[in-house]
């Protein structure tokens, strides 16, 4: 079941669990469990790292029945009051789970078995791999630095590598490791057997409208969770959107995305970046834009799954910038109404009365949602109408066979390439694991 508010603490924006006590603020961020005075407080008062040798027990004390105790070698220990036996043990579970995971042995591709190629960007490749250990599959996405040599484009990884490092949301890919060498940049990630939206459009055309529905829907609330973290995503298009085994969507590719709204545009941020279809026509006229643009983009979306083409197309880039900006949206006529309704709101050119500029609930109160229940969607509580074949966790077969008939290795890169690569540049990537298994939001 998730939570996101519950009566012992809450998520944070970043995606930590908080908790309350005594005045007192706990957080577990990457491997610290760090203390503070208040909920705003920016330093810490306490900072205590998570790793080996720290033992982890539950206790009692006359104050409190469910305490936990941190004892750290050759210092003192750390209570944390807990207010029920449940809160005790998903305090336990996340410490021991953060501890395990922060082994202090580096992970590196060694450590997983390389089983197939699904994917190929222009920075590098997406492979299956398993991790020999613990037997879990992940697409591992490689960049090679050298390739990466724009400032730019370094910025998106890192900023992609950051952005996944703090969200965990049952519709977005989560990161599971990421590590680098001297020429590369890697990062495991959940993998999505069932492959991407982009070919079940392209196999079925038209998708129907109920299932459409619920796509929609589950984009929405990982769109909102990605603003509600200061994220705008402007990369929503059928080729990031994947299904998992289930059917259910996870949201891959935050190599776009840009944090921290830059204030001094008033909360607008001024990159442009994108796939021309599915951008915004703010973006296109180069003025200040914000999270609105990703409206947009599931209007455009939306019109594609229904229809089996984007609204605005042409071989032309130039073509496809003007028609955004100008050609009249025409609806097939047997769209039904809300739908109708619904994309030409989201279409709206002027991002000041766009669908969602009002906030999220603008679009979820919309008709064409009339009768979902938004909790459901989130706890995947809705079967998806289409299940994706799938003969095991491994299987690629959803994938396109001009990637998974590739030799799998992990390709060598030009030695020329690697000297030109300040490896400064790359500082802090190395080795981040996720806060699992605590009652925040499992999915
Ligand atoms: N997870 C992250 N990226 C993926 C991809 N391209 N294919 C499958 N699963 C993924």
């Amino acid at each position: 079941m998730s939570k996101q508010i519950t009566k012992q603490g809450y998520l944070s924006k970043q995606g930590h669990l908080i908790k309350k006590w005594k005045k007192r603020w706990f957080m577990i961020s990457g491997n610290i469990l760090s203390y503070y005075k208040n909920e705003n407080g920016k330093l810490p008062k306490g900072l205590l790292p998570l790793t080996e040798g720290i033992t982890v027990v539950k206790t009692k004390k006359r104050w409190k029945k469910w305490v936990i105790a941190i004892t750290i070698p050759q210092k003192n220990s750390f209570y944390i009051a807990a207010s029920s036996e449940k809160e005790q043990n998903e305090w336990v579970e996340a410490i021991t789970n953060t501890t395990k995971r922060f082994k202090g042995d580096k992970v590196s591709l060694e450590d997983f078995k390389l089983l197939s190629v699904i994917g190929r960007g222009t920075y590098g490749k997406v492979m299956l791999v398993k991790k020999k250990d613990t037997k879990k599959v992940y697409a591992m996405k490689s960049l090679q630095k050298g390739m990466l040599a724009d400032h730019k484009q370094i910025l998106h990884t890192l900023s992609e590598r950051d952005v996944l490092m703090r969200v965990r949301h049952p519709f977005l890919v989560g990161l599971h490791y990421s590590f680098q060498t001297t020429e590369k940049l890697y990062m495991a990630l959940d993998y999505a057997p069932g492959g991407e939206l982009f070919t079940r459009i392209s196999e079925e055309g038209k998708l129907p409208q109920d299932r459409a529905k619920l796509y929609i829907a589950e984009i929405m609330l990982a769109l909102d969770h990605l603003h509600k973290m200061d994220v705008v995503y402007r990369d929503l298009k059928p080729e990031n959107v994947l299904l998992d085994q289930e059917g259910h969507i996870k949201i891959t590719d935050f190599g776009l995305v840009k944090t921290d709204l830059n204030k001094k545009f008033g909360g607008k941020t001024g990159t442009f970046c994108g796939t021309p279809e599915y951008l915004a026509p703010e973006i296109i006229l180069d003025t200040p834009y914000n999270e609105i643009v990703d409206w947009w983009s599931l209007g455009i979306l939306l019109y594609e799954m229904l229809t089996g083409s984007p609204p605005f197309y042409s071989d032309d880039v130039e073509e496809v910038f003007e028609f955004i900006i100008r050609k009249k949206l025409t609806v097939p006529f047997y769209i039904e109404d809300e739908a109708r309704d619904l994309i030409e709101k989201l279409l709206d050119r002027n991002p000041l009365t766009r669908l969602g500029v009002k906030g999220f609930t603008q679009i979820q109160n919309h008709p064409f949602f009339n009768g979902i229940d938004w909790k459901k969607v989130y706890n995947r509580e809705y079967t998806p109408l289409f299940i994706p074949k799938i003969e095991d966790i491994t299987d690629v077969g959803n994938f396109d066979e001009e990637f998974t008939e590739e030799k799998v290795e992990d390709s060598l890169v030009k030695v020329s390439v690697i000297g030109k690569v300040n490896q400064d540049t790359f500082d802090g990537f190395t080795f981040i694991g996720r806060v699992d298994g605590i009652g925040v939001m499992n999915n």
